[in-house]
């Protein structure tokens, strides 16, 4: 059956009901291309979606634009496929399916299952989904599963700046924590950092400790006016919401003459920092305290804020105690999501706005709301806010000094 209103993008006015819209009852999909299965598969979603929402329902008789609603159900098709994937991810991250894979060449799903100790169907079954998203190769003559070295890099390989596997913690944490989001948003909007599930320090960590590990030294820190060469021969550094440490340890890596000193207000992110300082051989430069962005003591050359600075409460108060503890001649290093300067722009234009303004919702607006001036800076201030706030704290200059497609880099000056 088709719906003679198919495609009409005409709003009619329905007495004292006000616009409503005409739409199908039924979709005759016959008449649609189909060249691929995957096409085949977003159609037969959206008619079995159409019929769900709208072939129920009420007498009011509505229109759409139907080919909108097509393009949106595509959209959600591709988000779904997108979070099974990461959860996917998330597993062969946690069970070492990809380590056992990698420098392996082609092997069966039976000798995947064993090299990783686990269920043989149920490896079998996590192939294929893999295979089936494009991250793991398959070869259908010889029944073979291969990870190529790209894919490695980005899911096996924890050394290399492209490894993004164990963040898949955070949208795990995401998922698990909706019941708090659920709350905040009906109440206060407060969840505070160390409310969340743990898997959301670990995903913090690995989101981004193999950018500060490739590209902090060798590439932020020289960016910066006058701080590498400070740096190489001594100097002080504070980071400030250092999390589970990862800058801390790449700079006390990178800086031998340097010392640092850790602070973060959550004291079970600093109990891992001091862990992960040992793991290295690094006790004797760094320190780890548990302490608020306000309340730390100590003078420094440096003070860092690592993609924290939008998560807290009070950033100008925050950025003025920063302000208060720079040693003559010493700079702010902060590094924010990276962002345009308006919300339209950003929607528009910016490919992480998505991620950023959707993690955002859940964690680092709900943190800043949740400490003691609450602004709510979100993810995605961008450049003229967040000058706004260090000219406000009292800083003279503020300074965009490099940028990666994920990252801002900025040095302020008192
Ligand atoms: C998004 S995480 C970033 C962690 C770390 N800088 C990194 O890049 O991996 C934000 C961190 O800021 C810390 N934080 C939030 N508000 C704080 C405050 N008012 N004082 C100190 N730390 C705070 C949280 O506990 C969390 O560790």
């Amino acid at each position: 059956m088709v719906c003679p209103n198919v495609g009409s993008r005409e709003r009619h006015k329905a007495g004292d009901k006000g616009f409503v819209f005409c739409v199908p009852r039924f979709r005759d999909f016959s008449t649609l291309d189909s060249t691929t299965s995957k096409t085949k598969f977003v159609k037969i979603t959206l008619f079995i979606s159409i019929q769900i929402i709208f072939g129920l329902s009420s007498t009011v008789q509505k229109t759409m634009n139907e080919s909108r609603v097509e393009e949106l159900m595509g959209q959600m098709v591709g988000h779904m496929t997108g979070s099974m994937v990461c959860l996917g991810v998330w597993l062969g991250d946690e069970l070492g399916l990809y380590k056992v894979m990698r420098n392996q060449g082609p092997q069966s799903a039976d000798e995947v299952a064993v090299a990783s100790r686990c269920h043989p169907r149920l490896v079998r079954e996590w192939l294929d989904g893999q295979a089936a998203g494009g991250l793991i190769e398959f070869d259908a003559e010889v029944d073979r599963y291969s990870l190529t070295d790209e894919a490695a890099a980005v899911l096996a390989d924890e050394t290399q700046p492209t490894f993004v596997a164990r963040a898949m913690n955070a949208l795990g944490s995401f998922y698990m924590d909706i019941e708090k989001v659920k709350t905040a948003f009906k109440g206060d909007g407060a969840i505070a950092w160390g409310d969340h599930h743990p898997c959301l320090f670990r995903g913090t960590e690995w989101f981004f400790r193999p950018g500060y590990r490739t590209f902090l030294c060798t590439e932020w820190i020289p960016s910066l006016n006058g701080v590498d060469e400070k740096l190489k021969v001594g100097g002080r550094v504070a980071d400030v919401g250092c999390g589970h440490g990862a800058s801390i340890i790449a700079m006390a890596k990178h800086y031998s003459n340097a010392t640092f000193s850790g602070f973060d207000y959550h004291a079970p992110s600093i109990e891992t920092s001091r862990l992960r300082a040992r793991d290295e051989g690094l006790e004797n430069r760094t320190r780890f305290e548990v302490a608020d962005a306000k309340s730390y003591e100590g003078n420094f050359d440096l003070i860092c804020f690592f993609d924290c600075l939008h998560d807290m409460g009070d950033p100008v108060g925050i950025a003025r105690h920063a302000r208060e503890h720079l040693a003559d001649g010493g700079s702010v290093l902060m590094v924010e999501p990276f962002a345009l300067d308006s919300r339209a722009k950003n929607i528009a234009e910016n490919p992480m706005a998505t991620l950023l303004y959707n993690a955002s919702t859940c964690v680092c607006t709900p943190n800043s709301l949740s400490q003691e001036v609450g602004l709510g800076l979100g993810a995605q201030a961008g450049e003229e806010r967040l000058r706004d706030v260090f000219l406000e704290a009292g800083f003279s200059s503020f300074e965009r000094c490099t940028e990666t497609p994920l990252n801002l880099v900025f040095q302020a000056k008192s």
